[in-house]
């Protein structure tokens, strides 16, 4: 399976990809995970891109095909992956169809997670992350059994710095700017779906799975990734 995930931020990319990654055993890839990491680590990527995730802006185009295609070279990416977060600009989406073309492979689907503007800022205003194992929560709609601590490892719960009111509506503008013309180039590829993503985490990830069904992307429900 070689799908990405299209949607604005705060869409549910990162929850449907994890779900999609523990119970299917696919790898997730989100550029927006890795750059945190690297800004965390204070690589050279993670210093570059420091600025530009603070002020809601997208990180040089050249900088983050540099991370992504290194990424999908790794062996664990043979039996597929599911992209969150990239591509992001049309320059991206190219980058990407040729660096997967020199492969000898290309993507299956991309799946556009469609919900509306208000619903995208609570999500985003009450969006919990770990520190450790990056499982994502909501203060609202996905808490923790126990405030401030993660389900799964323990770990500390944070508010991401770009998820502060000015930042969102930054976000979302460049959204509108810079990522959604690749729904018209995704469909003149005859490869976008939507999803109605504006529902629970559970009916989203069952209403993909669906999807990857019907379209032969998987095999058959929750069966082995292609
Ligand atoms: P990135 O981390 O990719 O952020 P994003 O695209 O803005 O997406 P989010 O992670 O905010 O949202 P999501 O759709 O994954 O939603 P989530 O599942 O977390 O990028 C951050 C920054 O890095 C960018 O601004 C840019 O600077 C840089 N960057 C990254 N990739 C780049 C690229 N390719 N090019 C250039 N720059 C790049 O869910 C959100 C919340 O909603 C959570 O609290 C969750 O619990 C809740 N929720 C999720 N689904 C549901 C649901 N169905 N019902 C109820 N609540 C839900």
């Amino acid at each position: 399976m070689k799908i990405v995930l299209l949607g604005a931020p705060g869409a549910g990319k990162g929850t449907v990809a994890k779900m999609m990654a523990e119970r299917l055993g696919v790898v997730h890839i989100s550029t927006g995970d890795m750059l945190r990491e690297a800004v965390a680590a204070g690589t050279p990527v993670g210093l570059k891109a420091k600025s530009y995730m603070d002020a809601g802006d997208l990180v040089p185009d050249d900088v983050v095909v540099g991370v992504l295609m290194e990424r999908i070279q790794k062996d664990d990416c043979k039996a597929g992956f599911v992209l969150d977060g990239f591509p992001r600009t049309v320059p991206q989406a190219e980058a990407l169809e040729k660096g997967l073309a020199d492969m000898g492979l290309s993507l299956d689907l991309v799946v556009d997670l469609v919900v509306g503007e208000e619903v995208v800022v609570q999500r985003l205003s009450g969006r919990r992350q770990c520190r450790d194992c990056g499982a994502i929560y909501h203060v609202q709609n996905m808490p923790p059994k126990v405030d401030g601590v993660c389900d799964r490892c323990g770990g500390r719960l944070y508010q991401r710095d770009d998820d502060k009111p000015e930042t969102i509506r930054e976000r979302l503008r460049t959204f509108e700017e810079k990522t959604k013309p690749l729904r018209e180039l995704y469909d003149g590829a005859g490869l976008r779906r939507t999803i109605d993503a504006s529902v629970g985490p559970e009916e989203t990830y069952q209403a993909v799975v669906d999807l990857l069904t019907a379209e032969g992307v998987l095999p058959g429900r929750e069966g082995a990734a292609r």
